[in-house]
């Protein structure tokens, strides 16, 4: 399948490393769909930078995490491109406050598993019938190194996040026979908007046992990203692959 008939649908694409992985695959040729839920602008302005530079975009609101919401983001997602959705990034994703074991509550574990498992799910489920009639598909699901670390009063979003390692295994086991990969890519720290100025004590801390010796940058995920959602990933599938300079193995 060549990429301009291709369409990635990209959940929190308007910010963060969700913006970043819009540009990449938009650069392509792939026609990219930005989802988001509240800030319209930030969408809007990813449309505007990937059609400024020959790309084609589209951005549709959505709460991921509400069914009803995610059946219509793939409707108007379609009707914006002209064409079923083929390739879909699990990238989205809400607050993440940190907890001790004495304060955290099952809702806030459901929380964060309403963006790791349930939207995904609701997601997969809603282009399944159209990947499936076309033989082929992309799912890639973003996780993260914390599955590795298991951070101490973090429990909520690690616990999370696991959840994304065996999906990823049980969807590609699944799903092979289709046509259709699915992949995680776990980022490490990756600084983005939302984490604003991050001093140097804090960047030397996290980078002291990181063997490439610098910090992730939103590029060097979207690059996994592109990469799996390419016809060279064609005999990849079920993987989970840390983009983290190798601070954990
Ligand atoms: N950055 C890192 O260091 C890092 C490290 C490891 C893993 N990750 C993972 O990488 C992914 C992206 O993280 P990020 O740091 O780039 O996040 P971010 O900058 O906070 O961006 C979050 C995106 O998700 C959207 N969003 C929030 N709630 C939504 C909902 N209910 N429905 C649809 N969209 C929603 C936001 O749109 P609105 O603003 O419009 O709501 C925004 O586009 C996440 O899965 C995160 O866990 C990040």
């Amino acid at each position: 399948m060549s990429n301009d008939t291709k369409v990635a649908l990209v959940t929190g694409g308007s910010k963060g490393l969700g913006k970043e992985i819009a540009y990449n695959l938009a650069a392509s040729g792939v026609t990219v769909i930005i989802n988001y839920n509240r800030d319209q602008e930030s969408a809007d302005e990813v449309v505007h930078h990937i059609r400024e530079n020959g790309g084609q975009a589209h951005a549709v609101q959505a709460n991921v995490t509400e069914e009803e919401e995610v059946e219509r983001l793939v409707r108007e997602a379609e009707q914006q491109a002209g064409r079923p959705v083929t390739i879909i990034v699990n990238n989205a994703t809400g607050p993440q406050p940190e907890y001790s074991l004495e304060d955290v509550t099952w809702e806030d574990y459901l929380d964060q598993l309403h963006f790791t498992t349930k939207a995904p799910l609701l997601l997969t489920k809603a282009v399944l019938p159209s990947m499936k009639e076309q033989k082929w598909g992309r799912i890639i699901n973003i996780g993260s190194e914390v599955v590795e670390l298991g951070n101490a009063y973090f429990s909520n979003y690690v616990t999370a996040k696991s959840a994304v390692v065996g999906m990823t295994r049980s969807w590609a086991s699944e799903l092979g026979e289709h046509g259709i990969t699915v992949n995680a890519v776990h980022p490490g720290f990756t600084p983005v908007e939302r984490h604003g100025e991050v001093s140097e004590e804090t960047k030397s801390s996290y980078m002291s046992d990181v063997p490439l010796k610098r910090m992730g940058e939103p590029k060097d995920i979207a690059n996994a990203v592109r990469f799996l959602s390419s016809e060279d990933a064609s005999f990849i599938t079920g993987q989970n692959i840390s983009v983290n300079g190798g601070k954990t193995f």
